[in-house]
């Protein structure tokens, strides 16, 4: 889909022009402009309240007697002059969704009077044109009457490239990540998730480095191998590094838990439901999404992308409760329950990090069902070991209008950990389930400022609209672009 900026509506020519309009408010310019070329029209529908411009509203009026478009979609935006983040939201997945029902090839979106609270226009161009370009997501490729999209070019109305690259590469970085998460465990294996790297490196000109089983051996991780032994499918810990800073600059470096499957191990899963732990790779999918946008955008920092991929299956070589493993660090660990796998391969995951002297670490991971209970699908989990960090993930979080919710890590939890036959236990008992998780990986994490988002909630949708939601691309993506110098 090709992008571009247009300044006024009377110089765009499109199949579908879209405009806004307020229920109370005077009329945004490009808006007053359609109206006065179709006789007033839309001020006599918003007077009539045939179209009154509730939120999200939408209405589609055919002018082919007009040169510059086929057809004008209006888009309530309701009754306040700025919209929460949640509320423009809205507006463009109401846009998405009518425009995807239509048969036209370009579209130009008048949206530059579209104020997002505590964003700046530019803010808001970027988070429409991103938000737009979501909506129009498809996941294809396993249905025979999969249809593609007749949109080729989106125009949006403003000035600001940068910010319109940012928003358009987010959505590209959000489309990997979902369409991974999407996939079935069949065909997204850890071994098509080294694949995909590979092909991003080709494409992109980054440095890949898989990491084998046999190599794993060698460094010592049994940990993050005990959990992929009860599969017939190889783990792999995947490394992918942009180079867009200086030569010898530390890098920020970001890990994926990537369970390609989590049937739950030895300590299986119950059977309703369980399809949806294909998503249990959605934090690496959110790391390869991250390092899809940062190759689109070019920003001036090094950034490494780790993904630990392995599938959790119960086969008679799988891990049993009460297992003892070795981590790469020394420590070992009680494998009480196998269904907790993720930290597994997360802890020795982010030793090996420790090699890159990282500016900072943040791991991503659908790591608790404790997590959803806790914080639903609005506010992924955030637990940090540095303020600063804390600080950083906050204002980008806010900017990015992906959110994320600060949770504790006082030590007063660690004891839940305690075990009386290793150095640590894999599970901390019924309370505070999310947060001895990201206790566990504490214990891995002493040597770089380090933050775990826990995306089990936000990860994915289940129900009728089951599909992966691309979080948190677009707040990591925020993210190193802060960073970038
Ligand atoms: N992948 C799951 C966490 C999960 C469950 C994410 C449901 C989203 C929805 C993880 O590997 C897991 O099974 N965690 C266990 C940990 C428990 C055994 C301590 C859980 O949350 O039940
Ligand atoms: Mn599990
Ligand atoms: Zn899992």
């Amino acid at each position: 889909m090709n992008t571009a900026l247009f300044d006024r509506l009377s110089a765009v020519q499109a199949d579908l022009v879209v405009t806004l309009v307020p229920t109370e408010a005077a009329l945004p310019q490009s808006t007053s402009w359609v109206d006065e070329n179709t006789a007033g029209l839309i001020s006599q529908l918003r007077e009539s309240k045939v179209f009154s411009g509730k939120l999200a509203e939408t209405l589609l009026l055919p002018v082919a007697s007009q040169d510059y478009a086929q057809a004008v979609l209006l888009v309530g935006i309701g009754k306040d002059e700025t919209l929460s983040d949640a509320s423009a939201r809205k507006v463009m997945a109401a846009v998405a969704a009518k425009a995807k029902s239509l048969p036209y090839a370009s579209i130009a979106f008048a949206g530059a009077e579209l104020a997002i609270a505590g964003h700046s226009q530019a803010q808001a161009l970027s988070l429409t044109s991103q938000w737009l370009h979501e909506g129009f997501y498809q996941f294809t490729g396993f249905k025979q009457d999969d249809q593609a999209l007749t949109i080729e070019s989106i125009l949006f109305e403003g000035t600001d490239q940068g910010a319109l690259d940012v928003g358009v590469a987010t959505a590209a970085g959000s489309a990997v990540a979902r369409r991974l998460g999407d996939l079935p465990g069949n065909v997204c294996t850890p071994s098509y998730l080294a694949s995909k790297a590979q092909t991003l490196g080709e494409d992109y000109g980054i440095d890949v480095e898989l990491v084998d089983e046999s190599r794993m051996s060698e460094l010592g991780m049994d940990c993050l191998l005990s959990v992929g032994r009860g599969s017939d499918q190889p783990s792999y810990l995947i490394v992918m590094s942009y180079k867009g800073g200086d030569e010898g600059d530390a890098p920020y470096v970001m890990l994926g838990k990537g369970i390609t499957f989590d049937t739950g191990g030895i300590s299986l899963k119950p059977g309703p439901g369980m399809d949806e732990m294909k998503y249990d790779m959605c934090g690496a999918a959110s790391v390869f999404g991250t390092m899809k946008a940062i190759c689109e955008l070019k920003p001036k920092v090094n950034f490494t992308a780790v993904v630990a991929a392995a599938e959790n299956m119960p086969n008679g070589n799988a891990s049993k409760p009460g297992d003892i493993v070795k981590t790469m660090s020394g420590q070992t660990v009680e494998i009480l329950n196998t269904d907790a796998e993720g930290r597994l391969v997360l802890c020795d995951a982010l030793t090996y990090i420790e090699r890159f002297e990282p500016k900072s670490v943040i791991d991503v991971a659908t790591l608790t069902g404790a997590c959803v209970v806790a914080l639903g699908g609005v506010n992924s989990a955030m637990y940090t070991n540095n303020e600063a960090l804390h600080d950083d993930l906050r204002g980008a979080s806010k900017v990015s209008a992906d959110k994320v919710w600060p949770m504790p890590l006082d030590d007063e939890y660690q004891q839940q950990l305690d075990s009386n036959f290793a150095d640590i236990a894999n599970i901390g008992g019924k309370e505070a389930g999310s947060v001895t998780a990201a206790c566990f990986l504490s214990r891995f994490t002493k040597s770089y400022p380090w933050a775990h988002l826990d995306i089990a909630g936000t990860a994915w949708t289940g129900g009728a609209k089951k599909g992966a939601s691309g979080r948190p691309v677009a707040l990591l993506t925020q993210y190193l672009l802060s960073k970038a110098n």
